[in-house]
């Protein structure tokens, strides 16, 4: 890629490290840099236009133009900027963030608890973990049990519950202590006879195995996203929440679910654990919960959880947690209003509705000889691409093949995202049913592209034996 010596790529390419970037890869290929927001639309800096399949980051989910979001920040920006939480001080505002909130949660919640990112907001549940089994004369209860293809989240705790090897390599992680448990991907994990309740009943096995192994008085929680993201839109057998929530509670291991993608509608409920049946002790949110427009995350912790913690708490002289943003007034403003924004336009329902649209008109590229799986719920999609439909042999990632279909969607006007071989789509809540056939038109143009170039390249060779 070429470009002007002054131009933002080039001074993005001389200043700028990226987040989760081949960083070298980048000097020579540079950013795509996006110069403004309109509605479901972004629009980049040499003015082409994209259907933002995935809501940037899985954030956006009023879309890029929502003016109540900038004038609730306004007013807040106005009145009071900026506050803390910390040695008892508050806002009105976070308060009634908080309110809402534990208004909203699927199963009885006690507080809220404010921090500025999701990776915070999982690593504040870890250290609460912790500190509720000390605090019950427990303190040998320290082991954390996620599953492969979690993320969730990146800094040394939330990056060790992670369960993505790439991100692990080189940054000594996973920490000690961090155990992964099978992801629950019926087409990559289940048995060719095996069927989706005997799938379940297998993981809850393995769990449970998993606890008994490492001793039930080591182990303090297990974490799982509802619908794993990151890992490749990874929806669960239907009994498997209710399975392993048993073992949990056999074993005195506090269920955790981390909301931070499912949270707010995504998949046709306000939060992926009603959707799955999931019932945890504490819960994190995170991305939609400001649509994106600023950053603020929030756990949701249950009423033992609290007691506990705060029981300790009075013993300790203080609840040592707690960041410089947690409850800040303007972001918590921008979330008030984006859940009054949800609820006003019943968006929840609107996403089942949407998704069972997307998901029907979807249902085609199962046809498609580069097409392993389609899957997801509501507005969260997979398609796995492979390179034996038959025997779901993948590509080898160093090929690259989602990347390929990745850079040809956005060719064709649309932003999805590449996780690994599967192409991700989490549009925002407020695409109407004409971006669901845009968006269906144009990943099925990217991917007779891909399909067209793995043909002309010969990449569908298994690989040479070792
Ligand atoms: C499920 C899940 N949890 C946690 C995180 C981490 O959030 P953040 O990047 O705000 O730290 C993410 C980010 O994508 C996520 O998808």
């Amino acid at each position: 890629m070429t470009s002007q010596p002054n131009s933002t790529a080039a001074r993005d390419i001389a200043y700028h490290m990226h987040s989760q970037t081949n960083l070298r890869a980048h000097e020579t290929r540079g950013p795509l840099v996006m110069a403004r927001g309109d509605g479901v639309h972004v629009i980049d800096d040499a003015g082409n236009r994209y259907l933002e399949g995935m809501s940037g980051l899985w954030c956006t989910a009023l879309g890029f133009s929502e003016r109540r979001l900038a004038e609730a920040a306004a007013r807040q920006l106005d009145r009071l900027p900026y506050y803390h939480t910390f040695y008892g001080r508050s806002a009105e505002i976070t308060v009634d963030l908080a309110e809402t909130l534990v208004g909203l949660a699927p199963v009885p919640m006690s507080k809220a608890f404010f921090v500025t990112s999701g990776s915070e907001a999982n690593e504040t549940m870890i250290k609460l973990a912790w500190y509720y089994h000390a605090a019950r004369g427990k303190p040998g209860k320290y082991k954390v049990i996620a599953r492969a293809r979690a993320f969730h989240g990146i800094t040394i705790v939330a990056g060790s519950l992670t369960g993505l090897p790439v991100l692990h390599r080189d940054f000594r992680l996973p920490l000690p202590g961090f155990l992964h448990a099978r992801c629950p991907h019926a087409y990559r994990e289940a048995a060719p006879d095996e069927t989706l309740e005997a799938f379940a009943d297998r993981l809850a096995a393995e769990l449970d195995a998993t606890i008994q192994a490492e001793g039930p008085d080591t182990v303090a929680a297990f974490i799982a996203e509802p619908v794993q993201g990151a890992g490749g839109i990874v929806v669960p057998p239907a009994s498997y929440f209710p399975k392993i929530q048993e073992v949990l509670r056999r074993h005195d291991v506090l269920a955790l679910a981390d909301e931070v993608i499912c949270g707010f509608g995504r998949t046709g409920r306000w939060f992926g654990s009603e959707t799955l049946g999931y019932r945890p002790a504490m819960m994190s949110m995170g991305k939609a919960l400001t649509a994106g427009y600023l950053p603020m995350a929030a756990v949701l912790i249950d009423e033992d959880v609290y007691r506990t913690v705060a029981d300790n708490s009075a013993r300790i002289g203080v609840f040592g947690h707690g960041f410089t943003h947690s409850g800040n007034p303007t972001c918590a403003a921008v979330a008030l209003e984006a859940i009054a924004i949800y609820r006003e336009g019943e968006l929840v329902p609107r996403a089942a509705r949407l998704g069972m649209l997307l998901h029907d008109r979807l249902a085609g590229l199962r046809d498609h000889p580069l097409v392993g799986e389609v899957r997801g719920i509501g507005l969260l999609v997979g398609v796995e691409l492979v390179a034996d439909k038959a025997t779901r042999r993948a590509f080898d990632p160093a090929l690259r093949v989602g990347a390929y279909a990745d850079d040809r969607a956005l060719a064709h006007g649309l932003v999805v995202r590449a996780l690994g071989n599967t192409l991700a789509l989490c549009p925002p809540l407020v695409i109407e049913e004409q971006h669901v056939d845009q968006i269906v038109e144009r990943l099925t143009r990217a991917i007779d592209d891909t399909e067209a170039w793995v043909e002309r390249e010969g990449l569908r060779q298994a690989p040479p034996a070792a």
